[in-house]
């Protein structure tokens, strides 16, 4: 017998194993509907679950009992108005109770998980009512934001993981088919990636030091990366119809001989049109899959594999399914449904190598199919529209005919009092929430429908006994407190991708205007030509300022002076000319022999090359000539305006050759980090401070708010040299359009040959955080810069 075949049996019995299991489970619960003995345990757990959420009658007038509550997908003002009227620790308690009963499998009657949970609480309630009660509150999405999943790292000493993760989650979102939803896979892998580091925070229970705690949380969102990228590159890949029926075949046949033998095979050659986007998630998949394998031991890789099994196998039976086909028995329904809802959580723990544990393979094994069916509820109308095979689709189209067929949602509820009562033996609180999770889920489908089409759809699903949905209906209309901490963020983390999305789209959109603009702008025209020096000199500084130059100066002081403060861009042209000659005077010496002795710049020949050293000082002198010339041409603007402008960025233009000068003169020593901070700040961040502050001299912005915009500058021009040191060290030269690796060449002191890479990015990502921090003492909050910013250090060039 062949190792293959040998694995094949293995894998068969895995499968079979697992399903005879399921089938169990899908009896007991039929029996139950059969019966209807269900029905008479949920409406006693029901009655009792009223009393205490249904909101009292009051004779207090109106506007005695408090404000309403705002729409709890509200941002902040709804975490502010729970703690406001006290309600705060409940929810918290109910929120992170769910989530050790859902995600972590525990039993929540025993007294070390309830310490745990009230310490989570205690620890969530503080950063909660900081935030809100903060004087200028951070906006919702800063919560979410990479800036503060940084800080978060910073206190936990993940630096690096954290820094790894963010920028291989960019890397996804660019690499999907259109096919496919780039903003779903992104939520879903950060949804795994925190529900992994939750796992080992867990094990940990505050036990670990801080050294092994670091670094084990480092490997949790490494983890939680690689194994949540299984969901983008597996199932919604095969999901999405983005592969044709023959790639589809040959990627479903590579993932399963992985899975049964333990080895990725070679890609070979692949015959379908998407050669690039296979030959990616190959190498992803393979890497991740390596790194997950060389994590674990033994009997956790065992687990591993035979639940990865389960879980493919089960997907791939559902993904067959068509709605159209009338025959589907309630097995062929439910059993894929059960095997992959409970094998994706038992996959979690293999992947952390947690010890096995019978209690939580057992709770989670019954667990999942309630949440299967939570989710497939919620999404049946888009399902419904992709015809997609779920419970409830299949039940909408062909119940007529097949009065065989399990009502799903009588499942629902015959699942909800199975757990209640069977899974975890009637213990009060697991019953108090359990049962306010799937009211909730009910009032949010309510709410985002509408009453009329959640009524029709109730009657739908009607369970035949009156006494029972009359109840479930008055639940759903009136009970409270019944949200979840876990949805709110849900709510926020959709809202603030679909922010951010809008946001980014608008500012590449004005980065592209205001380029367009400032291109136009640049070319120096020869005038009356008196000699043909002359002509020389025009001709060689518009040779350097034409080229890949990204603008950036130019464009950050249209925005903040159009955008922000409203001037003319008429009126301020000769300012944006004035910047960017400024700037590619700065590049035309920098580049000399003397200094960096470069022979590209711009995608092309620098002008020592083309013409000679004398030309190129030369040209560097003329454009900063020009630059005086055109801010002494500003018009339309108060004079002394002018002139303050004027000596201002005259003395910027002098502290840049200071920069320049300390740049040089630190070559081959091992600088301090102040040091290498202080020559950034000269050489690169006072020319974003002058962009920054130019406009705001010429728009008559008071003295403190030009103080703030100076320090947003330092952190900016900080980040963006050291990026720019990190591209020299790791960037490709026909994409930078200069050569790589000159730093190393020339024994230059920068952050990265001083420090090494790794340093130099956490020195970065210091730099961003304090640089968006700094954007909320500004009265008004550009978001351009916040882009700016997220730019700048993602930028690969
Ligand atoms: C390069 O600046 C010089 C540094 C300050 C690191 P840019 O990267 O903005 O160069 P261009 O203008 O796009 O060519
Ligand atoms: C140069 O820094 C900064 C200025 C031109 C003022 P670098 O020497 O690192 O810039 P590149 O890498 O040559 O563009
Ligand atoms: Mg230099
Ligand atoms: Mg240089
Ligand atoms: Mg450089």
């Amino acid at each position: 017998m062949t190792i293959m075949n040998a694995n094949t049996e293995l894998a068969d019995r895995w499968y079979q194993r697992a399903e005879s299991k399921a089938a169990h489970y899908l009896a007991a619960l039929q029996d139950q509907i059969r019966s209807k003995s269900y029905v008479s345990m949920l409406l006693d757990d029901l009655n009792w679950w009223k009393r205490k959420h249904l909101p009292h009658r009051t004779l207090l007038p109106l506007w005695r009992r408090g404000a309403k509550p705002p729409d709890s997908s509200e941002d902040s003002r709804y975490l502010a108005w729970l703690a406001r009227t006290g309600k705060l620790d409940n929810y918290l308690d109910r929120s992170v109770s769910y989530m050790y009963l859902r995600d972590l499998g525990q039993n929540l009657s025993d007294p070390r998980t309830r310490t745990k949970i009230q310490r989570l609480v205690n620890e969530m309630k503080q950063h909660i009512v900081h935030l809100v009660e903060a004087p200028n509150a951070a906006p919702t999405a800063d919560l979410l934001s990479p800036a503060s999943v940084y800080r978060w790292a910073q206190r936990e000493g993940v630096e690096e993981a954290a820094i790894w993760v963010l920028g291989r989650l960019k890397g996804i979102a660019s690499h999907l088919p259109s096919e496919m939803n780039a903003e779903e896979a992104e939520r879903k892998l950060i949804k795994i990636i925190f529900g992994v580091v939750m796992h080992v925070m867990d094990e940990m229970d505050g036990e670990a030091g801080s050294a092994e705690r670091s670094r084990r949380l480092g490997e949790a969102l490494k983890l939680g990366y690689y194994y949540g990228l299984t969901y983008p590159f597996i199932d919604d890949l095969l999901d999405s119809g983005a592969l044709n029926a023959e790639e589809q075949a040959q990627y479903t046949r590579m993932i399963r001989m992985t899975i049964r033998t333990g080895i990725v095979p070679e890609l070979g050659e692949w015959t379908g049109r998407h050669q690039e986007l296979v030959r990616f998630i190959h190498a992803e998949l393979r890497e991740a899959y390596e790194f997950i394998r060389g994590y674990q031991n033994q009997d956790t890789q065992d687990v591993f594999f035979e639940q990865s099994y389960v879980f493919f196998e089960s997907q791939d039976a559902d993904r067959c399914k068509t709605l159209g086909h009338a025959h589907y028995s309630n097995e062929e329904l439910y059993l894929p449904i059960i095997l992959k809802s409970a094998s994706s959580r038992l996959i979690v723990r293999s992947v952390i190598s947690a010890p096995r544990d019978e209690g939580f393979d057992q709770s989670v094994f019954h667990y999942g199919l309630y949440n299967q069916l939570a989710d497939d509820f919620a999404d049946m109308a888009d399902d419904r529209e992709a015809g997609a095979v779920t419970p409830y689709t299949y039940y909408l189209t062909h119940r007529h005919e097949r009065p065989d067929l399990i009502n799903p949602f009588e499942l629902y509820w015959a699942v909800i009092s199975h757990l209640i009562h069977h899974v975890y033996r009637s213990e009060p609180l697991t019953r108090e929430i359990i049962l306010a999770r799937a009211v909730n889920g009910l009032k949010r489908y309510r709410r985002r429908v509408g009453a009329e089409r959640f009524d029709e759809l109730m009657a739908m699903f009607s369970v035949g006994n009156p006494k029972l949905e009359r109840l479930i209906q008055q639940l759903v209309r009136q009970a409270v407190d019944v949200d979840f901490y876990d949805k709110w963020l849900r709510d926020q983390l959709l809202a603030t991708m679909r922010r951010n999305r809008q946001e980014k789209e608008e500012f590449v959109r004005l980065v592209k205007t205001a380029r367009k603009h400032v291109n136009a702008l640049l070319p120096i025209s020869g005038e009356a030509k008196p000699s043909a020096a002359v002509d020389l000199l025009v001709d060689t500084a518009n040779y350097s300022l034409e080229g890949s130059g990204k603008r950036l100066r130019p464009i950050l002081a249209w925005v903040m002076g159009v955008q922000e403060y409203g001037l003319d861009p008429t009126a301020l042209s000769p300012l944006f000319r004035a910047l960017e000659y400024m700037h590619t005077a700065s590049l035309i010496f920098d580049d000399l022999p003397s200094q960096d002795n470069s022979a590209t710049r711009r995608g092309r020949p620098t002008l020592h090359e083309v013409h000679s050293s004398a030309i190129a000082e030369l040209t560097g002198i003329f454009l900063i000539q020009k630059a005086v010339e055109e801010q002494a041409s500003l018009k339309g603007f108060d004079s002394r305006s002018v002139l303050a402008l004027l000596q201002y960025l005259s003395r910027k233009a002098g502290e840049i050759c200071m920069g320049q000068a300390m740049d040089l003169n630190g070559k081959g020593k091992a600088l301090t980090v102040e040091e290498l901070d202080r020559v950034c700040f000269y050489k690169t961040g006072i020319a974003f401070e002058a962009c920054l502050v130019a406009p705001a001299i010429l728009a008559r912005v008071p003295e403190t708010e030009i103080e703030i915009l100076k320090k947003i500058a330092y952190h900016t021009g900080i980040a963006f040299q050291i990026k720019d040191d990190l591209l020299d060290g790791e960037g490709e030269s026909h994409l930078l359009g200069k050569p790589a690796g000159k730093d190393i060449e020339n024994d230059s002191s920068t952050y990265v040959t001083v420090l090494g890479p790794v340093a130099a990015s956490k020195a970065m990502w210091e730099h961003y955080c304090l640089a968006m921090e700094t954007l909320n003492e500004l009265p008004r909050i550009p978001v351009f810069l916040k882009h700016l910013l997220d730019y700048i250090i993602n930028r690969e060039n």
